[in-house]
């Protein structure tokens, strides 16, 4: 193994042990289909203004799409949407919507039922982060519940619950 291989082994092992929790990133066609992806790599950036960030890899089949968009949500999902965090993590992207119960949020950004909390953004700025894009949202809109969530640690899906 070289140098930079066994770099990258430990990055995704140290990062595969550091729990997370588990979001669907969503936004809508211009026909109003919505599209999302699987992201743990949320976090908060400013409380002023209001900011967040999601990485959106160069290799995912909605990356050109979610960053030009000018809204999408984040949905931060429930200890019981496991099944939502697999499905929309797999090939192929499309149809992951069918039979998932969702709303426009104010600015029409998708809202999935049954999730703990959500947030709609507008697209604030967008980096350059290696093979990733960094995209920072403005919090236009939040709501949260009292339900569990889904954390992500090791491979693994379970509800912070227990
Ligand atoms: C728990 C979990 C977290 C993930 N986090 C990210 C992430 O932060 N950024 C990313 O680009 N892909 C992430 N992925 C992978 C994408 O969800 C996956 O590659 C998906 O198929 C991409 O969809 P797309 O090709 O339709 O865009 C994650 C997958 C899982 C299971």
């Amino acid at each position: 193994m070289d140098q930079q291989t066994d770099r990258n082994a430990s990055l995704r092992e140290v990062m595969s042990s550091y729990p997370t929790g588990v979001t669907i990133v969503a936004a809508r066609e211009q026909e109003g289909d919505p599209f999302g992806l699987t992201v743990n790599s949320f976090t908060s950036l400013s409380l002023e203004p209001p900011l967040v960030l999601v990485c959106i890899g160069h290799g995912a089949t909605s990356h050109d799409r979610l960053i030009a968009s000018s809204v999408f949500s984040v949905n931060l999902l429930s200890g019981g949407q496991g099944a939502v965090a697999t499905r929309f993590a797999a090939d192929p992207s499309e149809g992951r919507f069918d039979d998932i119960v969702w709303e426009p949020g104010g600015l029409g950004a998708p809202l999935i039922d049954g999730a703990m909390a959500w947030l709609e953004c507008s697209r604030y700025e967008v980096l350059n982060g290696g093979d990733h894009s960094i995209l920072i949202g403005r919090v236009e809109h939040a709501r949260v519940t009292h339900r569990d969530a889904l954390v992500y640690h090791r491979g693994r899906l379970s509800s912070s619950g227990g």
